[in-house]
């Protein structure tokens, strides 16, 4: 029994290094990059999800039509609704991402994409792969960037955290030797490495930052954190105006607590696990994981999305259209920049700022006793056009 167990994962493993070797080669061979301003019409493809996707997902797709009327009038972007990545469409046809789902996708530059249900062992649904996961893998979108940003408190922080390996790259390909002994895999390669890292340079490089934090737990975990850490140690050297520091995930979950040094932090650069817990951190003292965004980002496609989950239980409660929009309207505001529209996503990210975090007019607290998705957007909207809008962040800041 054991040694046709041994024998049985021997193979497994034997073809997991098969496809991983496979796919290294691919990742090096780097695809040219899109120049938006010369493509018309840059395609943006919303994808509601489910739970409370398709109500975040249209009050940020509201936001977005506002600010680029005249560029859809001119032809210059266009918006196209993608349906079918639901659970009950995932889980009917047993796919992570549906075919003709993801075909479409691929026809678009960008996408928009609202929560989308992630089934577990024993859950209600089939366990099939989370489509976020597959979706980033299938696409190539290996950076995972993520702001946090608490202006009043000098906190301006931007991670970048590895979005296709470590044990998310193989999480669906675990194995059962025996009953009593399941191994999952993680797996962390040199070119894999080497584009996010530089990524969160270029990045510094680019905002005029002037510090890199590269975290992982490479004292215990000394092969594939060891060699995320020692290829943060050759990429840097390219880039001698910014510091860099190697901090492990523990105390840094600590330190990011800590009021007196936890400004100091600029861009941050982990791997995938870390880098989900790290942020779902961070995202809570900015005031919740409601209100952050995230790009991911490949060379050739990027998909934008809230950093939380689909809250199902809102929905059955009847409180999806109370669900806070500002996470999808963030990362509506990172998609403008992407695709060329930086100015107005700065300003849609400076209006958030002050609806959330200073001004706060209207409030979202999930139910009837605050505002509605819908409202609040329009209410960003409102602020988005004041004249005055600069003034009134730093006035905020400042206070
Ligand atoms: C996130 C989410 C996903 C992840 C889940 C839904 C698979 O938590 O985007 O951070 O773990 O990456
Ligand atoms: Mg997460």
């Amino acid at each position: 029994m054991s040694v046709e167990a041994i024998e049985r994962a021997k193979e497994h493993f034997g073809s997991i290094l098969e496809e991983q070797l496979a796919r290294i080669e691919r990742i090096k061979k780097v695809p040219e990059p899109i120049d938006y301003t010369k493509v018309k019409p840059v395609v943006v493809g919303m994808l509601g999800g489910d739970g409370i996707g398709p109500s975040i997902a249209a009050s940020a797709q509201k936001v977005l039509e506002s600010l680029l009327a005249d560029e859809i009038a001119s032809g210059k972007v266009r918006f196209r609704v993608i349906e079918g990545l639901t659970i009950e469409n995932r889980a009917a046809q047993m796919k992570a991402i549906p075919d003709d789902v993801l075909a479409e996708i691929k026809e678009c530059h960008v996408t928009l994409k609202g929560p989308t249900t992630t089934p577990e062992k024993g859950g209600p649904w089939p366990n099939i792969e989370s489509c976020n996961v597959a979706m980033r893998k299938e696409l190539d979108l290996f950076a995972n960037v993520r702001p946090v940003r608490i202006p009043k408190e000098g906190i301006d922080w931007m991670f970048y955290r590895e979005n296709t390996e470590d044990l998310y790259a193989l999480g669906s390909q675990g194995i059962d030797v025996t009953p009593d002994l399941a191994i999952d895999f993680r797996l962390i390669t040199t070119p894999g490495s080497r584009r996010i890292i530089e990524a969160a340079f270029e990045y510094a490089k680019r905002n005029g930052k002037t510090s890199v934090t590269v975290v992982t737990k490479a004292n215990v975990v000394k092969t594939t954190d060891g060699k995320f850490l020692e290829i943060a140690g050759e990429v840097a050297k390219r880039y001698p105006g910014i510091s860099w520091e190697g901090w492990y995930i523990d105390i840094m979950t600590a330190k990011l607590l800590d009021p007196k040094r936890r400004r100091d932090f600029q861009v941050i650069v982990l791997p995938n696990l870390y880098g989900d817990i790290l942020t779902d951190e961070a995202a809570e003292m900015q005031g919740g994981v409601g209100t952050a965004g995230s790009a991911n980002l490949g060379i050739r496609y990027a998909m934008f999305e809230a950093i939380h989950g689909s809250a199902p239980r809102m929905v059955t409660e009847g409180r999806a259209k109370f669900a806070d929009p500002s996470s999808m309207i963030r990362a509506g505001a990172m998609l403008l920049e992407h695709i060329g529209y930086a100015e107005l996503g700065q300003k849609l990210t400076m209006s958030l700022d002050i609806c959330g975090q200073y001004e706060k007019k209207l409030v979202m607290t999930g139910r009837d006793t605050g505002a509605t998705g819908e409202v609040f957007g329009q209410y960003i909207l409102d602020t988005l056009r004041d004249p005055k809008l600069e003034s009134r962040w730093q006035e905020y800041v400042a206070a």
